[in-house]
């Protein structure tokens, strides 16, 4: 026998640390790195003194590449400490953006992996070590990567989040994603709820689907036949002891009436939204490329609405994008102030290189991006606090996810993400339980526990 029993590798101990920039699906990345590693022995640390150290960074805004040097330059010293004793590798979408240029800027990096390509780090570990020369992976392989990570993945507690899609075809003229994390694909049906059920049965209450475009997914259904997000939604639902669904990040263009019914229909899904618009301006949103009007927002809006008039929403905006005017940057405030939002990102416009929007003469100042971005955050800030000092007097369900920064407290989240304190210290992590919230901070709600009988 040649074969090294899965035990015997185990056995050789690694310390790995990863460190994570950008989105959420980075983070569920990051994760699924270290479970591909885990059976090469490879366990996770929180010093970058370790054995392998991941930088899985992060392309969309200013100065990522900036921050991985400087980054890269702070591992190199430590590198050097342990005699050369550490296998650097470069994750995610500046890898892909760049590629081999970071092994020229940077010759002490062994491995540039493209966000396609995680589940060929072990091989490309193996070529490191065997070859002792670094090694670059950027393809978009046909296989797709998520089907190829191990089944057998580290519990994420209560709340736990799946990908379903990845990629994008919308080409926004100024977002980098469609180069760095290529055509839009979306699992199996079959795939994703064997993977939720595996994730109820590691203790997760709330699954979270993500993609670039998730609300864009169209996988194989079960019956052979394509399936809408609608339905995907509605199959995970009756997985048993699964109790919270929500999906992130959605295009307006994507959210068909099936989509929209399913939060008048499927119980299980939380009347929350991250709806990203971007701009309150038709002719910047032509100029992005968005493909819909400030009218499709509205409508949705007011769709939503209709079918779960208990939603709250949540938005990206982009201020200074190239040509925005006065006017057009008031028509952003004035649907900011029209819809009223629960939580919302805005950003300076950041010319993407590549993108067509950075070719654009029209750029708009520094300092008009930054009184822009004062301002329009200045009222979304307000509006989150209204939101949340709305919330008071009210009673929900919140899921309980473990102890609060204070002792003697628990902390879970409520249906609308906000997170919640109790004054309550013996309530077990993954349990839902009523409570009236009784004040509100601007980013978390303080509650008390309702009497009633426990909700799960
Ligand atoms: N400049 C500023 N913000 C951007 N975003 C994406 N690309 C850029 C860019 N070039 C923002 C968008 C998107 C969010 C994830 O990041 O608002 O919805
Ligand atoms: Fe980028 Fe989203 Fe536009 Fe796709 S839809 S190009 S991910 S902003």
């Amino acid at each position: 026998m040649t074969e090294t029993s899965p035990i015997a590798t185990a056995q050789i101990l690694r310390t790995l640390h990863i460190v994570t920039w950008g989105c959420q699906m980075n983070v569920y990345d990051s994760a699924r790195m270290a479970d591909v590693l885990r059976p090469l022995g490879y366990r996770a640390v929180d010093t970058p003194d370790a054995d392998m150290v991941i930088l899985n960074t992060c392309h969309i805004r200013e100065r990522a590449s900036e921050k991985l040097f400087s980054e890269l330059g702070r591992l190199r010293a430590v590198k050097d400490a342990r005699g050369g004793a550490m296998t650097i590798a470069v994750a995610g979408c500046v890898a892909q953006a760049e590629g081999a240029e970071i092994l020229a800027r940077a010759p002490y990096v062994d491995v540039v992996v493209g966000s396609q390509a995680y589940h060929r780090l072990p091989a490309l570990i193996a070529e490191v070590e065997a070859k002792r020369r670094a090694v670059v992976d950027t393809d978009f392989p046909a296989e797709q990567k998520f089907d190829h990570l191990p089944a057998q993945q580290a519990s994420q507690g209560p709340i736990a989040f799946l990908a379903i899609q990845e990629g994008c075809d919308k080409f926004c003229t100024f977002c980098v994603v469609p180069y760095t994390r290529g055509a839009e694909q979306s699992r199996p049906a079959a795939a994703i709820l064997a993977e939720a059920k595996r994730l109820v049965a590691g203790g997760a209450r709330e699954i979270a689907l993500l993609g670039q475009n998730v609300n864009a997914w169209h996988g194989d259904g079960l019956d052979g036949r394509t399936w809408p997000l609608a339905r995907l939604l509605a199959e995970l639902a009756d997985i048993p002891g699964l109790a919270r669904l929500r999906y992130t990040t959605s295009h307006p263009r994507d959210m068909d009436a099936a989509l929209i019914a399913a939060h008048h229909d499927n119980p299980k899904l939380m009347p929350f939204l991250h709806l990203p618009v971007q701009s309150g301006s038709d002719a910047i949103l032509q100029a992005m490329n968005r493909r819909h009007g400030v009218d499709l927002f509205r409508r949705i809006v007011a769709d939503l609405r209709a079918a779960r008039p208990d939603i709250a929403l949540s938005s990206d905006f982009i201020v200074g994008f190239p040509g925005e005017t006065d006017a057009d940057f008031a028509a952003t405030m004035h649907l900011v102030r029209e819809t009223g939002f629960a939580l919302a990102y805005s950003f300076k416009y950041s010319p993407r290189p590549g993108t067509p929007a950075a070719e654009s003469p029209d750029q708009v100042s520094k300092s008009l991006k930054n009184s822009r971005l004062q301002e329009l955050q200045a009222v979304l800030r307000e509006q989150q606090h209204d939101f949340n000092r709305a919330q008071i007097g009210r009673r929900f369900d919140v899921l309980f996810t473990g102890p609060g920064r204070h002792p003697g407290q628990m902390a879970g989240r409520s249906p609308y993400l906000q997170p919640v304190i109790v004054n309550t210290a013996s309530l077990v992590p993954g349990t839902i339980h009523p409570v009236t919230i009784a004040s509100a901070n601007p980013n978390s709600l303080m509650a008390t526990l309702n009497q009633e009988q426990i909700a799960a």
